[in-house]
Parts: C-alpha cells; sequence; structure tokens
C-alpha cells in the first residue's frame, strides 16, 4: 500500500470510457444474477450506484483506488444485472448486496453510495451494519419521501410504463447535472440511464417511495467512520438535508465538490476520487483496519 494519493489525478484520463467493462463478471445470489467489477486487493470498498446508473458511473473511483478491493456491481433491475418483474426495496437491495460480499469472501467493506445508493447504504447498515467498516454517502438525504414526492414518484413511474425508458432518461438526465456539464458527460449519462429496463425503472421507484426514515440511524453511527460529499450545483439534494446528516453523525465530514451536480463522483471524478482516497487512507491506521487484509 502506498499510502498516497497522488495517482488520483490520472484517473479521469484512465477511466474516459463509460461503456459496461468487457471483464464483468455475474453471479446468481439472493435469487438474481448480478453483474459486478471486482478490481484489485486490499481492504474492499463497494460502490452502489443510484436509479436510472449502473457501475460504470464510479469509473474514475474504480480506476483511481488502487490500493483498494474495489466492488462495483449493477443492482439488481439495473445495467447488465436481472430485472425480475417484481421484489424491489431498499432490503432486497441491501440482501443482495450481502449476498454478493459472501460470495467473494468479504466480511467487512466502506459502503460508497451515490443518491438512490446512499439509501441503500443506510438500509445495508440496519441490516448488516457489523459488516460496516465505513461510510461515504454522496448526493442522499435520509429522510424518507414526503407525501407529494411519493405522489410524484407515481407520477413517474405512470409516465415510465406509458412511455418508457428512454422518455424518462430524456426528462431526467438533465436535472441531474450541473448546468456547466459538458457534452461528453451529458451525453454518457443519457446512454446509461436508457441502458435501465423497464421493470428496475419501476422497481426503483417503488422501492424510492416506500423507503424508511434513516435519521434516526445517523445518531447510532459514531463508530462509523463517514464522508459525505454533495455536488455544489446538485438541484436534487438539498444541502440542508446533507448538512443535517453531518450534523446529527458524530465525527462526520463534510464536502461540497466544486463543478457538479446530482452524479458529483461522475461529474468531477477526480475531486471526489481525491476525497475519497484521503478519507481512506485516515481509516488505515484506525482500529477498524489492520493493514492490507484488514477488512476483509
Ligand atoms: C437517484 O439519483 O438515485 C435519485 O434521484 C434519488 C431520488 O430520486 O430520491
Amino acid at each position: 500500500m502506498t499510502g498516497s494519493c497522488s495517482g488520483v489525478a490520472g484517473a479521469q484520463e484512465r477511466a474516459r470510457d463509460a461503456r459496461p467493462t468487457p471483464d464483468l463478471q455475474h453471479v446468481e445470489v439472493n435469487g438474481v444474477h448480478l453483474a459486478y467489477d471486482d478490481f484489485g486487493e486490499g481492504p474492499a470498498i463497494l460502490f452502489i450506484h443510484g436509479f436510472m446508473l449502473d457501475h460504470t458511473v464510479w469509473r474514475s473511483q474504480v480506476a483511481g483506488l488502487e490500493d483498494w478491493r474495489r466492488i462495483a456491481p449493477d443492482l439488481r433491475g439495473h445495467g447488465l444485472s436481472e430485472a425480475p418483474e417484481h421484489d424491489y426495496s431498499m432490503a432486497t437491495y441491501a440482501d443482495d448486496l450481502a449476498a454478493l460480499l459472501d460470495a467473494l469472501g468479504v466480511r467487512r467493506t466502506v459502503l460508497c453510495g451515490l443518491s438512490m445508493g446512499g439509501y441503500i447504504a443506510f438500509e445495508f447498515l440496519r441490516r448488516h451494519g457489523q459488516r460496516v467498516a465505513g461510510l461515504a454517502i454522496m448526493d442522499a438525504r435520509a429522510e424518507p419521501d414526503s407525501a407529494e414526492r411519493q405522489a410524484r414518484r407515481n407520477v413517474m413511474i405512470a409516465r415510465a410504463l406509458d412511455s418508457g425508458t428512454k422518455a424518462l432518461a430524456d426528462e431526467l438526465a438533465p436535472k441531474f447535472l450541473a448546468e456547466s456539464a459538458p457534452d461528453e458527460t451529458r451525453k454518457q449519462l443519457r446512454e446509461m440511464m436508457e441502458r435501465t429496463p423497464i421493470n428496475g425503472v419501476v422497481g426503483a421507484l417503488e422501492a424510492m417511495r416506500d423507503r424508511p426514515d434513516s435519521a434516526p440511524l445517523l445518531r447510532t453511527l459514531a463508530s462509523v467512520p463517514t464522508l459525505l460529499i454533495i455536488g455544489e450545483c446538485d438541484a436534487r439534494t438539498p444541502r440542508a438535508s446533507m448538512q443535517a446528516m453531518a450534523d446529527q453523525i458524530p465525527g462526520a465530514r463534510f464536502d461540497i465538490v466544486p463543478d457538479a451536480g446530482h452524479i458529483s463522483p461522475f461529474e468531477n471524478p477526480v475531486a471526489v476520487t481525491f476525497r475519497l482516497c484521503e478519507f481512506l487512507y485516515e481509516l488505515l491506521p484506525g482500529r477498524l483496519l489492520s493493514g492490507r487484509r484488514g477488512l476483509r
């Protein structure tokens, strides 16, 4: 382990291509086929993508964090994983991930969740908390959907069923990104979102609509080193929600990343990977990690 984040700046260069990785692996766990990337050796970090995204949203973090075992699955109903018609909930996603870790022989991991991936990380903590050595949450909130937001989810479900994934991607992709996002980033995000099977879109909207309140969990996380990140231009996550999270999680660190909207690790990959890298190295000498294989 080098103990340095100096290689991160080259990550963007190495990770330009956002198509699914050719050597993506597959496994059946918890009754579903999941596709996943699994690179490197060392303490494990599990990347959990957001709604209508897939493992490629983490391409720069996977390329840049070379001293870690980087596990980046496509959630059920997303990317190249199986998309059953039913059985979507935060609990199911979290149990899929725990079963994936079992299949890979990983006992403990740092969780890194983006947006809906953050909601899943909270559920994973509730159900499998002893396996979590650290937590990074990006562009997500702890509180559940309000009645108004739940109603909007139902409208989106109807629209998705009527008009398909592409129509929803047309509508949502521009709202996910900072106004300054370059054309290439816009194009890659649209392609990623359009790859999402309709079953997965509907299932994820239902799962987000019905997710529990994670605010009561926050104060119990004193022993879980936590990093919170929000894109400076995130128009979908109220910054006050993340600030409240930072205030409630004992010892949490909170960073605002410039030149990024709701998909900060994709929009400003170098800044996010660098912050994550620093956070991970801070964990290493601590009680949770005891060297190269400390998280296994
Ligand atoms: C996501 O990016 O995962 C979603 O926008 C989260 C949400 O709609 O609450």
